[in-house]
């Protein structure tokens, strides 16, 4: 199992909406995938249609280790796709692996129980640098890193290199940053709005080595996409799957 997070320092980035469509779009070529809700704003959660019962485990019990982590993974109406869901509750993790001692890798081990199970693990994490947020990083193999195309993504992109940089000296992190995904790329017909265009080429900058993918395009057929529970090729839009396609390619090859 190759796990992978969608990780950005604020919020607004595209972390969820990322995680969503690459998910869906694994499995529906066949790989059996496991969603990990790592943000206790849950959108990953609702987005796939799970609903949290009350008393039922959710993230927060199985990174507890008061469940058995299957316990903790449900199957969705999509076939090859699993959820270990979040609610607001998964905030009280914080405390626990604060002082547990091994915060960052609470999750590596948990998911590592389920790695004969499923290709790959997709994580959705949260906005902040939390608790939470090193153990999303403490168990990724690969990084996401979608980028709003704009001021505030460039910023988030420095913030999320930052964090990474500091994990990677302190052994917690020992993956590979797969790409920065820039997000609500604007065009007008044939040309890219000023600001998009200097936000990618300032991307490109902070980033370095590390490849700056395909954009994610401004538009409402994603969040359609995403509303409704739909494939974008399903919709009529198998253009703008491309940046998903590349980024399932580099999944393979990594
Ligand atoms: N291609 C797109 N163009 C415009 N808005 C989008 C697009 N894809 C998703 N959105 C919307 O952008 C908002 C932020 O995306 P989200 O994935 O929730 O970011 P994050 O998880 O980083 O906070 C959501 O409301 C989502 O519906
Ligand atoms: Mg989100």
């Amino acid at each position: 199992m190759k796990t992978l997070s969608c990780l950005s320092l604020s919020g607004g980035q595209g972390k969820t909406s990322s995680a969503l469509l690459l998910g869906r779009l694994l499995a529906h070529q066949d790989y059996r995938v496991l969603m990990v809700d790592a943000d206790p704003q849950a959108n990953l959660t609702f987005y796939l249609g799970h609903e949290v019962q009350p008393d039922a485990p959710t993230l927060l019990e199985v990174l507890k280790r008061q469940v058995e982590m299957a316990d903790g993974i449900y199957p969705l109406v999509y076939e090859n796709l699993y959820l270990i869901p979040a609610d607001e509750s998964l905030h009280k993790v914080q405390e626990y692996l604060a002082t547990s001692g091994m915060g960052a890798l609470a999750l590596r081990y948990c998911l590592e129980t389920m790695a004969a199970l499923f290709d790959y693990c997709v994580i959705d994490s949260p906005p902040q640098r939390t608790q939470i947020c090193l153990s999303v990083v403490g168990a990724s193999d690969l990084v996401l890193i979608p980028a709003e195309a704009s001021t505030k993504g460039v910023n988030s992109l420095l913030l999320s290199l930052d964090l990474l940089e500091e994990l990677r000296t302190s052994r917690a992190f020992r993956g590979q940053v797969l790409g920065v995904l820039p997000f609500r790329d604007k065009w007008f017909g044939r040309s890219q709005a000023t600001d998009s265009r200097e936000a990618i080429t300032a991307m490109r900058q902070v980033a370095g080595h590390i490849p700056v993918l395909p954009s994610i395009l401004e538009s409402e057929r994603y969040k359609q996409a995403i509303r409704l529970g739909r494939l974008l090729s399903e919709m009529g839009h198998a253009d703008l799957e491309y940046p998903l396609h590349q980024i399932i390619e580099l999944l393979r090859q990594a």
